[in-house]
């Protein structure tokens, strides 16, 4: 998710160009750059700076080190998903002859393919990014001649996976060039000027009249206007609409949370997280999983280790090991785990599941687990933060920055990295043929869609939270890959609207919980998916004990399952998933139901009292 800014105009792009990365800084980034066209003895010419850490280290350096005058620019703030955040990966990256510069958000899947192509030619690249690859991509179709719009247009069709590319050439100053495909780029419509942006808060102070593009799409600004095209040069035509958001809103695209701009991002954050990780032969590959499939076959154990909502996460992985891949699998809060003496062996993969790579008790229990010569895997969403530094191998979830301090994107995305090692696991192993893990990686990228789907109708969530404001106390019901699903509904309860909220395993109920039911108390109930031997049965069993004590029943079940609808006050329908996968969805309706609660109860859905959203100290 990171943030882009292109301008042409009359005025100073230098200007024009940082004060719109300011503007984008609330994305979270960790480095930051800016190339500039302006000419030399007559000769165009691109200027460009970039600094891992904040904008204030690019400033310095450009103080230090002042660029040239220039009336057409790119920037850029980079949000790591290939190659640390150094210098060398920051953007603007340029061509092998250093006359295009390009800044570029998404992940290109193929990326390690076309750097082969390009370094058999006799391109050198410096960096580990995909970004780096796309900038000599789309240069060296400039040296047959074409313009910056051809050749934007001919190296696109060459890409595959998520991308928004800004491009300006040394030999025309008077244009810049981007593209986007599932990723957000907006056009900012000037009086002989115009913008691009990642979102509107790049350009808002400038101009408040927008141009949303298409999918496969190429823009290019002058300072006399806008053309866009397809990908194959055929003439097309964006969207204008008027801003009317002020800069606050604009920042959290049109919400009134971040929380809930990023419960509306998980769609595209479950797609990020799973591209690329099909290798050309069909095999699942994963990003720096620096444990050859041999160390991987000797595991015997696995022990994951969070907390929170990542604890949460490494619950429903248990789920999907033990079934995929046959290996027992312990899930243990990060506080507990070096506390209660573990039994670690070379033979156990301790798997650490964290949002921000910088949760203290994550980080003591994995250098715990290293000295007792475990391997150590990280599933973090932070690029280079100290637990997957500090891991042996990583998989990285492709979210985005997560501003709000209750976790959503984060978590979904750790289940999809949850699955995917499980998946690894069992083709590692064999425990799986290729043709099961493929046909759950088919029913992984149909998750996106369905969860559109269950956000298509969040007014219904939204008219039952306002019932429930001033509610003391809400239980949560759920089995086997929905008990963690209920825990985690609970805490958002807790976290957001500070209500008593308790998750609790179904068929536990008749073991004390079931004293706490009065009349009217609200149950929400995670119903397995059908088919899935008695579980679902024993699940409609718990909610007609509950109900039949004066509980309301609020049951979440997949569209279709006529058998749960005499025992259910409230229904919201879920789309139909294997059960290993309603995690993906199921959680959702509780998000926004949190969200829309402390919303009405005039909570600070942000910012909830008490809590950070790194907790960096034990
Ligand atoms: C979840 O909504 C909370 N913000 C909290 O439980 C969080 O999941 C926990 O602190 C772990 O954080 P991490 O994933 O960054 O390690």
């Amino acid at each position: 998710m990171c943030g882009i800014v292109g301008y042409v105009g009359s005025k100073q792009a230098q200007h024009v160009v940082i004060e719109g990365l300011r503007r984008l800084e609330y994305r979270g980034y960790d480095s930051a750059g800016i190339a500039l066209v302006h000419s030399v003895d007559g000769r165009g010419a691109i200027a460009s700076d970039k600094k891992s850490g904040k904008l204030a280290n690019l400033d310095k350096a450009i103080t230090e080190s002042p660029l040239p005058e220039s009336t057409t620019g790119i920037g850029h703030t980079r949000w790591a998903t290939h190659g640390a955040p150094n210098d060398t990966n920051a953007h603007p990256h340029l061509g092998r002859d250093s006359r295009l510069a390009l800044v570029h958000n998404g992940i290109i899947e193929n990326f390690a393919e076309l750097r082969a192509e390009l370094e058999a030619e006799g391109h050198t690249l410096l960096s580990e990014t995909d970004t780096e690859v796309a900038a000599h991509l789309v240069e060296r179709e400039l040296t047959d001649g074409v313009d910056l719009t051809v050749a934007m247009q001919r190296a696109c069709q060459r890409l595959q996976g998520a991308f928004t590319l800004v491009a300006v050439d040394a030999r025309d100053p008077d244009r810049v060039v981007a593209a986007r495909r599932n990723s957000p780029l907006v056009v900012g419509l000037g009086e002989g000027e115009n913008f691009l942006g990642s979102d509107v808060a790049a350009f808002i102070e400038h101009t408040r009249e927008a141009m949303e593009l298409g999918q496969d799409q190429v823009v290019t600004i002058t300072r006399e206007g806008v053309e866009v095209t397809g990908f194959d040069g055929s003439p097309a035509q964006g969207t204008r609409y008027h801003v009317d958001w002020d800069l606050s809103s604009a920042e959290k695209d049109g919400h009134d949370w971040f929380m809930r701009k990023e419960i509306h991002e998980q769609p595209r954050a479950v797609a990020d997280s799973l591209l690329g990780r099909r290798g050309t032969d069909g095999l699942l590959q994963l990003d720096e999983v620096r444990l050859s499939d041999d160390d991987l076959r000797d595991i015997d154990k696995i022990i994951i280790i969070a907390c929170g909502t990542s604890f949460y996460a490494g619950m429903v992985a248990k789920y999907a090991i033990e079934h995929w891949c046959r290996i027992p699998c312990e899930v243990e809060l990060a506080s507990e785990f070096r506390y209660r003496d573990p039994i670690l062996t070379q033979s156990t993969l301790v798997v650490a599941i964290s949002q921000s790579g910088e949760t203290a008790d994550t980080l003591q229990a994995i250098r715990h687990a290293r000295l007792q010569r475990s391997k150590v895997l990280a599933i973090c969403n932070t690029n280079g933060s100290t637990i997957p530094r500090e891991s042996d191998a990583v998989i990285y979830t492709h979210a985005g920055p997560e501003i709000g301090v209750a976790s959503t994107k984060g978590f979904l995305t750790q289940l999809v990295a949850c699955y995917l090692l499980a998946l690894y696991l069992a083709q590692v192993k064999g425990t799986r043929f290729g043709d099961e893990i493929n046909e759950v990686m088919d029913q992984l990228d149909e998750i996106p869609a369905k969860i559109q789907a269950v956000l298509d109708a969040e007014a219904g969530i939204y008219e039952l939270a306002a019932k429930y404001v001033g509610t003391k106390s809400v239980l949560f019901l759920g089995r086997h890959a929905g008990y963690p699903v209920a825990l985690e509904g609970a805490l958002k309860l807790k976290e957001l609207a500070y209500i008593h909220a308790e998750g609790f395993a179904a068929g536990e109920l008749k073991h004390g919980p079931i004293a706490l039911i009065e009349e009217d108390l609200p149950v929400l109930c995670v119903v397995p998916p059908r088919g899935r031997d008695q579980l679902h049965d024993k699940m409609i069993s718990g909610i007609q004990e509950v109900r039949a004590r004066g509980a309301r029943t609020i049951c979440l079940a997949e569209e279709g399952d006529t058998a749960i609808v005499p025992y259910a006050d409230v229904l919201i329908t879920l789309p139909k998933v294997p059960t290993l996968l309603q995690p993906l969805v199921a959680t959702v309706p509780l998000q926004l139901f949190a969200c829309e609660l402390a919303t009405q109860m005039g909570h600070d859905v942000d910012q909830p009292r008490n809590l950070a959203k790194s907790v960096t100290v034990e």
